[in-house]
């Protein structure tokens, strides 16, 4: 299939491109480049050896995607253009609501118009809120989001089923825990922009050089050690799921939702430990207050995933480690 990447350019869209190329689909990526590098889509073909389209695009600008569309007849969209920063999206929420929810509708009035009708969505287990029970399921109603950014993504899921069960549209909401990791070549992985706010990139950060120390956001948690406990997922096999649930898509109409996480948590003195480890590398930290919005637990029951779209991760959290470490010291 010819799939249309809004955001491939990203973190998490990069992956997936290489894993539809190396699949055999084509690739067409839009992306505005506002966080990601120019040079990432000749860093996949340096990984795939194969070539994709790329257009440089704000995904809210109907014209543009309109002349898109048009020009390179998509046969399905993966949508991941949004903004993504949870702390960000409390001191901004009307750029957060204007930017992801416009985007989205400009996106999904294209393919109505030209009848582009399999979508495969980025969401995020945050539209899950405080949770009644765990491990997370997918037949549990979306929470009480603690920030703008995670309501976004429950609003822009309603959007998507309401359209789904209008008839002309087959989608797939995926859920994602925690991404990390990177792509083994080390050409590709997470380079935010600034100083991160995700534990993962604050790790390498310390590893690589570019931070002294990390603060970890409460130690009183009600968990084995304290600290907050995370499904984190290697980012490959998040993007191999979206080839699942492409080819799922494809042969099922309506509106179904997945979980993509490890189906196991581990905490953040565990984590540290395995990257100390794996890595051979120190990562000092000094214990802090909480951060507000902190959940003590979350992690996925990703069965449904297995069951029907025959996908489970298959990377080890040592993978994770390893992996973010080889692209951070590559990417200097
Ligand atoms: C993980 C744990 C922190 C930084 C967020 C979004 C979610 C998704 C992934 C987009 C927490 C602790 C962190 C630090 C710390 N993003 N921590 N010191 O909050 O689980 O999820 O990112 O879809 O939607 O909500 O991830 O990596 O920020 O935090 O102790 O300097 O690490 O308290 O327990 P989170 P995170």
């Amino acid at each position: 299939m010819n799939v249309l990447l809004t955001g491939g350019a990203g973190y998490i869209g990069s992956h997936i491109a290489v894993e539809l190329l190396d699949s055999g689909h084509s690739v067409i990526i839009a992306d505005d480049f506002s966080n990601s590098s120019p040079d990432i889509p000749n860093h996949i073909t340096e990984i795939t050896g194969k070539l994709l389209t790329v257009c440089k695009l704000d995904t809210t600008d109907k014209a543009g995607v309109d002349k898109l569309f048009y020009e390179n007849k998509p046969d399905a969209v993966i949508h991941l253009a949004g903004f993504k920063a949870v702390g960000e999206s409390v001191s901004k929420p009307l750029l957060y609501y204007r930017n992801n929810l416009d985007c989205t509708l400009t996106i999904l009035e294209a393919m109505e118009k030209h009848r582009v009708g399999k979508l495969i969505f980025s969401s995020s287990a945050t539209v899950y809120g405080i949770p009644e029970r765990l491990p997370y399921t997918e037949d549990m109603k979306p929470g009480v989001c603690t920030n703008p950014y995670g309501s976004t993504k429950q609003m822009i899921e309603r959007i998507i089923t309401d359209t789904a069960l209008s008839g002309w549209l087959s989608a797939v909401t995926l859920r994602y825990f925690n991404p990390v990791g990177a792509h083994r070549s080390g050409l590709i992985g997470e380079s935010p922009r600034g100083t991160p706010s995700n534990l993962m990139p604050l790790i390498t950060q310390i590893a690589t050089g570019k931070l002294s120390e990390l603060r970890i956001y409460g130690n009183d948690y009600p968990t084995s050690d304290g600290t907050c406990v995370r499904d984190y997922i290697h980012v490959v096999d998040l993007a191999k799921g979206h080839v699942k649930a492409l080819e799922y898509c494809a042969k099922h109409p309506g509106i179904e939702v997945f979980n993509l996480g490890t189906g196991h948590g581990i905490s953040v003195l565990e984590l540290i430990e395995v990257y100390e480890r794996v890595n051979n590398v120190s990562i000092p930290y000094v214990m802090s207050p909480r951060r507000p919005g902190d959940l003590p637990v979350s992690f996925a029951d990703s069965t449904k995933a297995e069951k029907l779209l025959g996908w489970k991760t298959e990377l080890t959290i040592e993978d994770m480690c390893r992996d973010s470490f080889i692209a951070a010291i590559k990417s200097y």
